[in-house]
Order: structure tokens, then sequence, then C-alpha cells
């Protein structure tokens, strides 16, 4: 999967993703002096709004351009370039935290090794991603499209989207005694109006297409907001079918 990232355009576009993340900072309550790590930090918003708090944040992600993007907004943060499917702290955290990153990391079971292995023992996972059935209409649609444009069986998808007892066995396989659970519907509004689809498209599913000539790019984008224009854009905007598993655990 060749999924490619532009710092710039994430954060003009998806800005929603940081955004509805505070509540989750809030679920997180960072004290301070705390040592924090940020799963998929991105381009860092949620990890300076935990340092805010008093918290010594430590952001971790895997995609280069993300990284420069945070290292050049907040210089004063730790920033490393590490896939968290094996990453090893440095020192154990009293937290992790994550956003909207753990779907992003198909080796589950390494990450939730990773994130058991950076936490002292009391230390807490507070993280929020995909849960089974997020975007059910996008990755029911992408085959399709990838079909009518003559990549039948071509649409590799890389999310990971457990079910709350999937994810929640896995934790505790992994020495985390999980607090919190939740799995619940978030649709969500994407800014650009009738172009927003196709911007999600080109940044969360460029990977995907990335297999394709641009004539076949602009198929698929065109099959896609056809196929789902129905069911996805409502008075003037797209929104998407999100659905969320929030996390509250503690490393036993
Ligand atoms: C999300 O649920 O945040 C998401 C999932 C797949 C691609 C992009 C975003």
């Amino acid at each position: 999967m060749n999924q490619k990232w532009s710092a710039g355009t994430y954060d003009a576009d998806m800005a929603f993703v940081s955004g509805f993340g505070q509540s989750l900072i809030d679920l997180l309550n960072p004290q301070p002096g705390e040592q924090i790590i940020d799963y998929g930090c991105g381009t860092g918003d949620l990890a300076a709004a935990i340092a805010e708090r008093g918290a010594a944040v430590t952001g971790i992600d895997a995609s280069p351009e993300m990284l420069a993007a945070a290292r050049a907004k907040y210089p004063d943060l730790t920033w490393v370039l590490a896939d968290g499917q094996r990453y090893r702290a440095a020192a154990p955290a009293d937290a992790v935290f994550s956003n909207a990153a753990l779907h992003w990391l198909p080796d589950a079971e390494g990450a939730a090794s990773s994130i058991a292995a950076s936490l002292r023992h009391g230390g807490r996972l507070v993280a929020e991603f995909g849960a089974a059935g997020n975007i059910a209409s996008v990755t029911a649609a992408l085959p399709r499209a990838f079909a009518a444009a003559g990549r039948q069986g071509q649409a590799v998808l890389p999310w990971y989207f457990p079910s709350v007892g999937e994810y929640t066995s896995l934790l505790e396989r992994c020495g985390l005694s999980v607090e919190l659970a939740l799995c619940y519907d978030r649709p969500t509004p994407l800014s650009g109006g009738e172009a927003g689809f196709r911007g999600w498209l080109n940044t969360f599913a460029d990977g995907i297409l990335s297999v394709l000539t641009p004539a076949e790019r602009e198929q698929v984008l065109v099959f896609m907001e056809r196929e789902l224009h129905a069911q996805l854009y409502q008075d003037g905007r797209w929104v998407m079918d999100y659905r969320r598993l929030r996390i509250a655990a503690r490393k036993v």
C-alpha cells in the first residue's frame, strides 16, 4: 500500500480529524508532568493540545511529511518517526493517546503489543478510531468502482475496523484491562461542497487509488461520487458514515 500524505492539504481540508479529537483529550485528562505518547500524531495539533495541559508529549507517526509539519508547527515537542506496529518507547509512559490512527495499522496485534510495552503498570490508553462498519458505504462501493474501471479484485483496502469484542479481547491478551469500550455512529461532514468527497478519497484512499492510471482513477472517482451521492450528500455537503470505537484501558 502506497499511501502518501500531504500535510498542507490535510490541515486545510481535514481539520475535522483533530477537531473531533478534543473530547478524547478530555477523556484522557492529562495531568501536568505526565509523560504521554500520541500514536499516529499526524500534523501534531492534538499532541500540542495535550502539551498545553502541562504533560510532556512525544508524538510518533510513520509519515515523514506529517511529522515534518508537526515539528515545524510545534518545535518544542518531541517528534519520533516510527511505525506504531513495532515502536518501543525509550521509557514507559503514563499514558498513550491515539485519535483516528489505529485503523491505519493492519498489524493490530503488533500495535497493541507496542502500546502495552510503551506504558508503565497502571498507565492508561485512551484511543478512538474506526469501528466495524466504519465508512461501510465506501468499503462496499470501492470494489465495484474498480471492477467498473476494469480492475476487478484490485481494490485492496488497508484499514482495520474491529468490533468491540475483537478489540477488547486483543487488548486483554496484551495485558490491558478495558475500562470503556464504546461503539457509536459519528456522521462526519466534509468541507468543499460537491468536491468534498473527491478530496476525501484523494487524501485517504490515495494508496488504494495509486495502482490506477490517471484515467482509471478519474473513472473510479466519478463512479464513487455517482454511486454514493444519494446516500452521503445532504444539504450541500458530503457527510461520511463514520463509526467510531472509543477505548479507555489500563495496563495491569
Ligand atoms: C476514519 O475513520 O477516520 C478514516 C477511515 C479510513 C480512511 C480515512 C479516515
